[in-house]
């Protein structure tokens, strides 16, 4: 069985999630972040697309001390797995998701990566081949659930959220509504990609939660049963 699939996205007023340079921005306030620690650390895998590790090179680690010893306490490593989907393996040798913290560390690659990149990556994560020409998230899911991952968080960038949304595998949205407007035609959304073209193919979400947080509002949905396929 696949895990259950949490996004996590903190998005402006006008629904970007960064600027037209791709730029790490900060759209969400302390209060936000200090939840998604929480978050995080109550997961069992972390993921991100290899766009996301470019622009933001983020450690993915869980900030709090408290928080990560409590996982230490459940018999948990004191970071949750770190997953990256990265077709070609262009993830950075030094990027810091590969360095700090300990924990383990997966590396989702196609048959089109470089052997050699993939070579030096095994260094320091495990590699797993899922797919041809990119990472092929359904099955990707599989693996990870009969690796024992139970609860994924994912958390951007655009384009992997889009797929993940497009392949019906994502069961639980949380927008953080934050209180900037970034604007620009080319600038990151939640859900990038090709899209839905057909009403009837939108995914639709049920409203769970909403609350004022700082300047923002945090939005929990889930994602219907029809559009969420738990294989
Ligand atoms: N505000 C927020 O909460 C937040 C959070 C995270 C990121 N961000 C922002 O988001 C931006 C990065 O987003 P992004 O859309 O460029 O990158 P992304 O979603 O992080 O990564 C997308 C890349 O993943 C790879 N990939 C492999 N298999 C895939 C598949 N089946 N479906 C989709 N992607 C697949 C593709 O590259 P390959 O073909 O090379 O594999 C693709 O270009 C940055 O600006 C970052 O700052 C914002």
């Amino acid at each position: 069985m696949r895990p259950t699939v949490l996004v996590n996205v903190a998005m402006s007023a006008d629904g970007k999630i960064s600027t037209r340079e791709r730029r790490q921005v900060r759209i969400s306030g302390s209060l936000d972040r200090a939840r998604v620690d929480r978050m995080k650390a109550e997961c069992d895998a972390i993921m991100v697309g290899i766009g996301t590790v470019l622009a933001d090179n983020p450690s993915l680690t869980v900030k709090s001390a408290e928080l990560r010893e409590k996982r230490v306490q459940r018999g948990q490593e004191g970071n949750p797995i770190r997953i990256v989907v990265d077709s070609l393996a262009r993830t950075p040798l030094d990027a810091d998701l590969l360095h700090k913290g300990n924990g383990i560390r997966i590396i989702a690659i196609s048959e089109r990566a470089d052997a050699a990149r993939v070579e030096n990556l095994k260094r320091w994560a495990t590699v797993i081949q899922v797919g041809e020409s990119e990472v092929d998230l359904r099955d990707l899911m599989q693996i990870l659930g009969d690796r024992g991952i139970h609860r994924l968080m994912v958390e951007g960038g655009g384009r992997l959220i889009g797929a993940l949304f497009r392949e019906h595998l994502v069961d639980e949205l949380t927008t953080y509504v934050g209180n900037v407007v970034i604007g620009g035609d080319a600038s990151p959304t939640p859900a990038d990609g090709t899209g839905f073209l057909k009403e009837e193919e939108f995914v639709r979400l049920h409203l769970e939660e909403v609350s004022p947080l700082e300047e923002g509002i945090l939005i929990r949905w889930t994602v219907e049963k029809k559009w969420n396929n738990q294989a």
